[in-house]
């Protein structure tokens, strides 16, 4: 039987990728976005019967909620909840506007959630079919170890983590396995973006990793295919840095 998974955050970066890579694996992929987020060549390249976009914005309870209701009526049970949209902004504590902090938290943690929720019922109903019933949560490696100038943004991330340990207690009985992702810098437009000069004050993208490179989507969506195999049957509640080490340990100044 065909999987299927919600995605949202597909038009661009990790949520992309994934959209791209469960397609190909035979997955009927719901892709959740903003209005005029998902490209022609997102849809077109991922051209199958099996690719299904829907325009939303998560800050909006309403919209999720009547687009969940639109995909419940198209696939009636979800294998798979991957909740990748987000955003980045940056400036000092003592100085970010209200309305960047609002933004972060709006998308980050509330429509995360809000998403979760009103998935939840199709997640169940693929557990108690005895299938597959993932969800896979977009932290960051600044949940674990922030920075100046993103204060915001890493007590978001820290929150979601924080959500899926509770979640995945919640959902353990029901056979649903909740997990994060905690990536290091990727080449995401959400970072490269900050490359025009002016864009991020004091803050720097943490950089090539102890590796020697920054990730590229594919590294953090393999990670993202273990969380949904059987192979991780026994895995929930985690966040799983997927940072090529940059966290691991201080590497002081030269
Ligand atoms: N790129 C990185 O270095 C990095 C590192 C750690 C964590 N992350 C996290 O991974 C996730 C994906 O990031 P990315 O790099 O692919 O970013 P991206 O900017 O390339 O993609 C984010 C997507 O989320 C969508 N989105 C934003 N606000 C939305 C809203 N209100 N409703 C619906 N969709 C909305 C955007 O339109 C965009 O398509 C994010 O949660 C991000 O915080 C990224």
């Amino acid at each position: 039987m065909t999987k299927t998974a919600i995605i949202t955050g597909a038009g661009s970066g990790l949520g992309l990728e994934a959209v791209r890579d469960l397609v190909e694996q035979g997955w009927t992929v719901h892709g959740v976005d903003i209005p005029g987020s998902m490209a022609n060549d997102v849809v077109e390249s991922t051209s199958s019967n099996r690719f299904h976009p829907h325009f939303c914005d998560i800050r909006d309870a309403g919209a999720v909620a009547a687009t969940m209701s639109a995909i419940n009526l198209e696939s009636g049970r979800v294998n798979a909840l991957i909740a990748s949209a987000g955003v980045l902004r940056l400036g000092p504590l003592a100085e970010m506007s209200v309305e960047d902090f609002d933004a972060v938290f709006g998308v980050n943690v509330r429509g995360l959630w809000v998403c979760v929720r009103e998935a939840m019922p199709m997640i169940r109903r693929a557990a108690d079919a005895g299938e597959v019933a993932r969800i896979v949560l977009l932290s960051s490696v600044s949940a674990l170890r922030p920075k100046i100038d993103s204060g915001a943004y890493s007590a978001s991330k820290a929150a979601v983590s924080q959500l899926t340990r509770v979640l995945s207690v919640e959902c353990a009985k029901h056979g649903i396995l909740v997990n994060a992702l905690a990536p290091g810098t990727v080449n995401t437009p959400m970072v490269n973006d900050l490359n025009e000069p002016g864009t991020r004050g004091n803050w720097r993208p943490s950089g090539p990793s102890p590796i020697g490179r920054i990730a590229q989507p594919t590294d953090i969506v393999r990670v993202m295919r273990f969380l949904l195999s059987e192979d991780a049957g026994y895995v929930t509640g985690t966040t799983i840095p997927v940072d090529g080490g940059t966290q691991a340990a201080f590497v002081p100044p030269e």
